[in-house]
């Protein structure tokens, strides 16, 4: 480790300025890592406040035996609001949390260059301002980064290290390496809207609501399925409520102007009517579900038992779902083999294949069933099926069937494209690639970013790989064919990897 990797000193003093919710947080992690914290806030009494929330959660972590009292104390000792500026002077590192306003941040940055050491980090902890924009109105400003910690700072790992178009590198190295020594862990990204987390997970959202807004199903089944066959922990619609809906549009919007409102990151007409209703989720008692006391939470749609069929044959290989043989022949189906297609015949001529991005409907053959992509068939617990419209009931409920029989349950959606999770992890991947590619961070940070910030099952790169680029490319070229918006034209990126993939290039 080089000097200038090392991070500020365990001494060294380290001032939050802007004390609510994430400049508490980010005061705690500090004083864990055992350093001396200021605290300062415009709001008159506001830091005193801080102190004392701070001094009640470590008070929390005492009684449940998850800090010793004596650690509790100590760190409370190093621990003072102040109530100038002025009085940062000895500051090593000020990380800044006041209000997402770019004036004010500038304003603030400026007077505090005049107040502090030329050896003191600046950082800010911005969540969708320019990091070089912030920095634009200073005498120097290669000293300052973007600490974009994650809420609850105390719980959350990640903390995206940002570098703006003037940020020296020794800065963020520094950054970085103070960061990591908090017991955090730390992604470098350039600065760029959204940073590596708020823009790669924008399809998680956009896509679920997407499908929403075609009526391929109710909020509740969505998030089953996206939770269930998907393996995200929680769905985008129960997710966004607990965000709350103002909040999670603020995002969605800023990182699509501040990206000339290209069109794979257009906002939700659907999520837009909720919060111009005032439906901002949890917080108001109703979202795209309703919180009141007392109301239940609505079902997924889940299929009635059916008859499995006793034989398939599969046709080809099945790609990403070619899991589900083993699970067949496990579960006493009879399966044969022939060598051609990419799809599953049921004896009633019933044809069963994976989401592509295109309908059920555009097949040549009538009993046409789509089935969605998942994580991983043998843990899934649930599976979305489409049929055409034109299918025979008696095929949907063969399909629905065969997957009862391997121990799902089953959720019938209309024959929308890419259905639910297979559109959604296509565009998660391609802007994983698409992000990669134009250096908005390392392919490593980007999938430690979506596994520790938002916490995806799988990081969306690695996950890219598992399902073969050329799926994912193809399933996106089916979906822009049908919606040739541009939202899902795949990336440069994704049709180099696919292209480099088959040997191409
Ligand atoms: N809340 C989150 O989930 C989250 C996550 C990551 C990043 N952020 C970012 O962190 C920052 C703070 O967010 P928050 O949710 O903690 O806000 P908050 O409203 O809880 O706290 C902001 C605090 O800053 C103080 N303040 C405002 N202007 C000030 C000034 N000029 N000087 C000193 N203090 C000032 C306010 O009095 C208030 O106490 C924002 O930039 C936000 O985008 C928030």
């Amino acid at each position: 480790m080089t000097a200038i990797d090392r991070g500020i000193d365990r001494a060294g003093l380290v001032a939050v300025v802007g004390t609510g919710t994430m400049g508490q947080g980010i005061a705690q992690v500090a004083l864990a890592a055992g350093h001396p914290v200021r605290l300062y806030d415009a709001a008159p009494g506001r830091a005193s406040q801080a102190v004392d929330a701070i001094a009640d959660r470590l008070g929390r972590l005492v009684a449940k035996e998850r800090l010793p009292a004596a650690d509790r104390d100590a760190a409370l000792g190093r621990l003072a609001p102040v109530a100038d500026l002025a009085d940062l002077a000895e500051a090593d590192l000020v990380v800044e949390a006041i209000l997402e306003e770019l004036g004010a941040k500038q304003q603030l940055f400026t007077a505090l260059e005049s107040v502090v050491s030329d050896g003191c980090l600046l950082a800010t902890n911005t969540s969708s301002l320019s990091v070089t924009a912030v920095a634009g109105v200073l005498r120097r400003p290669g000293r300052l980064v973007g600490l974009h910690f994650f809420n609850p700072a105390p719980l959350m790992p990640l903390v995206e290290v940002v570098r703006g178009a003037a940020t020296d590198e020794a800065a963020a190295d520094r950054a970085h390496a103070t960061v990591a020594t908090w017991g955090k862990t730390p992604v470098r990204c350039a600065d760029t809207p959204g940073f590596i987390v708020n823009r790669i997970a924008r399809p998680f959202y956009a896509e679920a609501f997407r499908a929403y807004e075609e009526r391929a199903a109710d909020p509740a089944t969505l998030d089953a399925v996206l939770r269930e066959s998907g393996g995200f922990r929680m769905g985008p619609f129960a997710l966004t409520d607990l965000i709350g809906q103002d909040v999670n549009e603020a995002v969605t919007r800023s990182v699509w102007e501040a990206l000339f409102h290209d069109p794979k990151f257009t906002p939700s007409l659907a999520q837009r009517q909720l919060v111009a209703s005032g439906r901002l989720g949890r917080k108001t008692g109703h979202g795209w579900f309703d919180h009141s006391e007392g109301a239940g939470r609505p079902a997924p749609h889940t299929a009635e038992p059916c008859e499995p069929p006793g034989k398939v044959v599969v046709h080809g290989d099945l790609g990403p779902a070619q899991g589900l043989v083993g699970l067949m022949e496990e579960a006493g189906i009879a399966v044969t083999r022939e060598p051609v297609g990419a799809h599953l015949a049921l004896p009633d001529g019933t044809r069963l294949s994976l989401a592509d991005g295109t309908t059920a409907a555009e097949d040549p053959f009538a009993a046409s069933v789509r089935f969605d992509l998942a994580l991983d068939y043998r843990t899934a617990t649930r599976v979305a099926l489409a049929a055409s419209p034109a299918a025979p009931e008696e095929s949907l409920r063969s399909a629905i069937g065969l997957f009862q029989a391997l121990g799902k349950a089953v959720s019938v959606v209309q024959d929308v494209p890419g259905m639910v999770v297979a559109r959604t992890v296509a565009m998660l991947v391609d802007f994983a690639e698409d992000a990669a590619a134009r250096g908005v961070a390392s392919p490593e940070d980007i999938d430690t970013a979506m596994l520790t910030g938002v916490n995806y099952p799988r990081g969306p790169l690695a996950w890219g790989r598992a399902l073969g680029a050329h799926w994912v490319r193809d399933t996106l070229r089916n979906l822009h064919h049908a919606c040739p918006t541009g939202r899902y034209a795949p990336s440069q990126a994704l049709i180099r990897r696919a292209a480099a993939d088959e040997g191409l290039l």
